[in-house]
């Protein structure tokens, strides 16, 4: 209610002096500047004075300039923009304004590009205001623990790698390992809970944004999605500036009240996109030729992030990021800088993959700070220690395969390990209800899959999805709700399994 008044105050000001400016002819004093030198992505420009840090300067062709390094003489811009035909000598019109995107429910559904103007051929969205692009994060005081889970539908993350609502979970692994398909997910299952998106890709190619597009579409998602988009076609300024217009967007619907999720993909094309214009900017480069300011550029970002306290509303932003590794490299500068942001990593390997233990994700080197606490209390129950089975059953496994002679107790945790590593697979786009992946994990962490065939496995899951999702519906509303699984619970969840299995033969 008073984001909504902030709002309406603030858009009559900003009409209010629209409307002055219109009216009296006052002179105005404009500084004007020239051009001394343009390349691709950045431009220097001379007898500009005072700039302010970040204030746009104007350029022929409605091209805009960030200032962005500003020494006595020289001004240099990153370009929000292509260069086109801007040459040496032409006008640089100080402006005192510093870059904003609009924002506003309309742009659900919607695909822009980094200044909020429409990619997708429809008319531009209606604008509930303007806001910079660069805002200061959420005082401490203003901001409350993270209390709610973010459910993403994937099995491993759900259970081992809980995410709550205002939380950072970075993603990471090397190239086509499931990043992207991972946060999609998280994206594609807010279709019931009010969680609005914001997908901002920066530095892709047009194509597999494209297929993004499609598959939100496809599964309903688009309309509560906003699309951001700076390609790798883009000028770097428009990539660099791309993830700090998406949070503004996304901050609106926080401010709102409401729960907000936003993917950063990804963030390593982010670094390199400014690490090219600071060394255009003729900055000193640092640690693997980035500027010395990278860790503060993706800090400050991700600070925005958060879940507000309720006399502020009590909406939330849940981030995102994506880090791209190199050989699995976790230890190399972008990545460390990303894992030390945020509040846990999920980790995904390429090895996995190969193996095709999809999605890839590497329970063991995988962590979730601040979610555990957000988690629904019936996980706790029912998962207990399966990070910790599971990581002793990955080291008894890579132990037995020197073929030493097993006792009865470990060649049991194998066959166990076994099922259950066969249950945390899953199919893209498959996403699982928390009453499904609770009914699952519960047979197979307590042994009701020992007697099944490992190859039968995806069928045994099947089953107990269908009978749980036919008969567990009082059991789902109260887990929902945060009830533990007590006593009554576990018999429901044992029977329900076991009739599942016997029907089917599988036991
Ligand atoms: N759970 C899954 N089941 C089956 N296929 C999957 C699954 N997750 C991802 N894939 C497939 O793996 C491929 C790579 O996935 P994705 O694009 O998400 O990876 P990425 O790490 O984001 O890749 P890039 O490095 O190109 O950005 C895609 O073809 C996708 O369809
Ligand atoms: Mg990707």
């Amino acid at each position: 209610m008073i984001e909504r008044l902030t709002d309406l105050v603030e858009d009559f000001a900003e009409s209010a002096e629209r409307a002055r400016d219109e009216l009296e002819p006052v002179p105005r004093v404009q500084q004007i500047g020239k051009i001394v030198s343009v390349g691709d992505a950045v431009a220097h420009v001379e007898g500009l004075r005072n700039v302010a840090a970040d204030e746009i300067i104007e350029l022929p062709g409605r091209l805009m300039g960030i200032a962005s390094s500003v020494r006595e003489e020289e001004l240099g811009l990153i370009l929000l923009g292509d260069a086109g035909d801007l040459s040496v000598g032409a006008p640089a019109r100080r402006t005192g304004r510093v870059v904003d995107v609009p924002v506003g429910e309309a742009f659900l559904g919607r695909v822009v590009d980094a200044l909020g103007r429409p990619l997708d051929g429809e008319p531009p969205p209606r604008v509930r205001g303007r806001h910079p692009i660069e805002r200061s994060a959420p005082a401490i005081m203003d901001r409350a623990p993270v209390a709610t889970p973010l459910q993403t539908g994937i099995k491993s993350v759900d259970s081992a790698i809980p995410i709550g609502r205002g939380q950072r979970e970075l993603i990471l692994g090397d190239r086509q390992t499931g990043k992207t398909t991972i946060a999609l997910e998280a994206i594609l299952n807010q279709h019931d809970t009010g969680v609005v998106s914001i997908y901002c890709a920066i530095g892709q190619r047009a194509s597999a944004v494209a297929r993004v597009v499609d598959t939100l579409r496809r599964h309903g998602a688009l309309e509560r999605t906003v699309v951001v988009v700076a390609s790798g076609e883009d000028a770097p300024g428009l990539q660099f500036i791309a993830p700090y217009a998406a949070t503004t967007i996304a901050e609106h619907f926080m401010h709102r009240g409401q729960d907000a999720l936003i993917v950063y993909d990804d963030l390593t094309r982010h670094a390199r996109a400014y690490r090219e214009l600071s060394l255009l900017l003729r900055r000193p480069p640092g640690r693997e030729a980035f500027p010395g300011d990278i860790f503060f550029i993706h800090a400050r970002l991700l600070e925005r992030a958060t879940h507000l306290a309720d006399e502020r509303g009590g909406g939330s932003l849940t981030a995102l990021p994506i880090i791209e590794t190199q050989a699995q490299n976790v230890s190399a500068y972008i990545p460390t800088n990303l894992i030390s942001i945020t509040d846990g990593q999920i980790y995904v390997s390429p090895e996995l993959f190969r193996a095709g233990m999809i999605p890839a994700i590497d329970i063991g080197n995988s962590v979730s700070r601040v979610g555990g606490d957000a988690q629904l209390p019936a996980y706790r129950a029912v998962v207990g220690d399966l990070k910790l089975a599971y990581a002793q059953f990955e080291e008894l496994e890579a132990f037995s395969r020197f073929g030493s002679r097993l006792d009865e107790d470990t060649r049991q945790q194998l066959e166990r390990g076994r099922r259950v590593r066969e249950v945390l697979k899953q199919d893209e786009h498959d996403l699982v209800p928390v009453i499904e992946q609770i009914a699952v994990l519960f047979a197979a962490t307590t042994g009701l899959l020992d007697q099944v065939d490992v190859s039968d496995i995806g069928k045994a899951e099947a089953v107990i999805r269908r009978r749980a999702r036919d008969e567990l519906d009082g059991l789902a509303k109260r887990v929902a709700e945060g009830a533990r699984i007590d006593d009554d619970a576990r018999e429901a969840l044992t029977n329900t399994a076991k009739a599942a299995l016997e029907s089917h033969d599988l036991i």
